[in-house]
């Protein structure tokens, strides 16, 4: 559905269940994501599938590796606001399945898709002041930046931690210089120069018949 240079983001179907499951549950994953949950039991992962692909605020998109076709993640856009036009856009890649450079790859799929498919305005986040990984990919590599920090608002590995609040405008986005090749992937290529109706062109051709 939306193919990027490493990955593709495709709606979540019953066969990602299983590796939903253990992507949740697996513990580097768990120790940097921001919200927290008691352990996932696969069984319990299809009722909650059903819900999820109806669910009109939360457009959760599985995270599959170009060269395999594989699951290797789950980002989207959750939490709509209509009105003001902005989402959240978190993401989650399994450590170890994915190659350097999935996560920006992802993230400027659903940056290019939310401000020129979706018509989002903004797209924002938090993160874990401990989260090195998510800091380089949203701030260093897509063009996000710090709006402010909720000091000790987060309990972590026995620890409270800072929660750094993060977001991108779509003139952030469109600053970056791979902006224009996201905007393609997602959208299409645009006609840059329309081709001579058709009309014109019969009009030539009858006048150098004629000549
Ligand atoms: C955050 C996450 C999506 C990054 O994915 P990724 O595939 O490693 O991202 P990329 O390969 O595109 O790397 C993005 C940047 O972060 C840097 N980075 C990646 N892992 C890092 C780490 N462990 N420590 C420091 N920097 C790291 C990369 O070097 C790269 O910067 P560079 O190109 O300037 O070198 C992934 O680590 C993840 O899913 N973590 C667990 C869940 C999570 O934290 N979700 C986000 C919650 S806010």
């Amino acid at each position: 559905m939306l193919n990027g240079r490493l990955v593709e983001l495709r709606p979540m179907i019953a066969e990602d269940l299983g590796f939903l499951a253990t992507l949740a549950n697996t513990t580097s994953v768990r120790a940097n994501v921001v919200g927290w949950d008691w352990p996932v039991a696969p069984d319990g992962q299809r009722e909650w599938l059903d819900k999820a692909i109806r669910d009109p605020k939360n457009h959760r998109l599985t995270v599959t590796d170009l060269a395999t076709g594989k699951p290797i993640g789950l980002a989207g856009l959750w939490e709509f606001d209509w009105h003001n036009r902005s989402a959240i856009a978190p993401i989650k890649i399994m450590p170890g399945l994915a190659p350097k450079g999935a996560g920006t790859d992802t993230i400027m799929l659903v940056m290019a898709w939310a401000f020129y498919e979706v018509g989002l305005h903004r797209v924002h986040g938090s993160i874990l002041d401990l989260n090195a990984a998510s800091l380089g990919l949203y701030l260093r590599r897509c063009g996000w930046r710090e709006e402010g920090r909720e000091r000790e608002s987060i309990f972590r590995r026995g620890e409270w931690h800072d929660l750094i609040r993060v977001a991108a405008l779509r003139s952030d986005f469109d600053a970056l210089p791979d902006a224009e090749e996201y905007v393609e992937r997602v959208c299409g290529t645009q006609m840059r120069s329309s081709p001579a109706p058709l009309v014109n062109q019969w009009q030539a051709a009858e006048a150098v018949a004629r000549a």
